[in-house]
């Protein structure tokens, strides 16, 4: 079966506490409401233990933002899959367009932190998408089939269960400017068949497939209705509980 999620992702906003008065707001919120989907918080790493004692984690889960590709030794600052799950996390994000724009993560290092995720316990949300340029240059499906298939498809259809995907273009991102819900259909359909290919048309269906790109309350009905975006992942929208819950609600 095929899941729904929103899921958050703070990037590098809130303190602390600002980030665990966000989190017990969102907790609350989605205690006292009918949600049809799953909801995730992703969060700054120094907020995970935090945030994970204001949680409920059956009802709200809590993703990083990010792991390293070793798991432990002298590697100064970086922060690994086995560390994430220590604190109680178990999602964590990995290859959104910042970390592979900003930090030069290539698909080579992100099938590393794929596979240390997955062996710490976590499950994946693996973002890919595409820049304005490549999009206009027609290279979107060769984009997004490399990111897909260099860091995902050397795993087994069990590994694969723990893996959800986010399309996010770059273009869309933080910009206002989403993709129309059929823009992104197309793109979903595209990943979904992808997929397919390589996992077989069951595990494809079953795989959920996020939409990302300033998402808002106000769009994320139309996008959600589409068959193949099976929810959202938020940045701007997910650091104010009001615009979070309005997505959430959105199924
Ligand atoms: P915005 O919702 O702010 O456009 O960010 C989307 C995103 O990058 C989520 O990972």
């Amino acid at each position: 079966m095929r899941k729904n999620i929103v899921a958050g992702n703070w990037k590098m906003n809130t303190t602390v506490p600002e980030g665990v008065e966000l989190a017990k707001a969102v907790n609350d919120a989605v205690a006292s409401t009918d949600i049809k989907c799953d909801v995730i918080v992703g969060v700054p790493f120094t907020h995970l233990t935090a945030v994970k004692q204001v949680i409920d984690i059956n009802k709200v889960g809590l993703a990083a933002e990010n792991c390293a590709d070793h798991n432990s030794g002298a590697y100064t600052g970086e922060v690994s899959a086995p560390m994430v799950a220590s604190t109680g996390a178990n999602y964590v994000i990995l290859g959104h367009s910042e970390r592979r724009g900003y930090y030069n993560e290539t698909n080579e290092m992100l099938k590393t932190k794929v596979d240390l995720a997955l062996e710490a316990g976590l499950k994946v949300i693996f973002c890919c998408g595409e820049s304005l340029e490549e999009r206009e240059a027609g290279k979107l499906e060769e984009v997004i089939g490399a990111e897909i298939s260099e860091s995902l498809f050397h795993l087994d259809a069990e590994q694969w269960k723990n893996i959800v995907i986010a399309y996010e273009p770059i273009w869309a991102i933080g910009t206002g400017k989403t993709a129309t819900s059929d823009q992104a259909q197309e793109v979903h359909a595209f990943i979904r068949a992808l997929i397919a290919k390589q996992f077989g048309e069951d595990l494809a269906g079953d795989t959920t497939i996020l939409y990302g790109g300033s998402c808002k309350p106000s769009n994320a009905q139309e996008l959600f209705a589409k068959p193949d975006i099976d929810g959202g992942l938020i940045g701007g929208a997910s650091l104010k509980c009001d615009d979070f819950m309005g997505i959430v609600t959105a199924f």
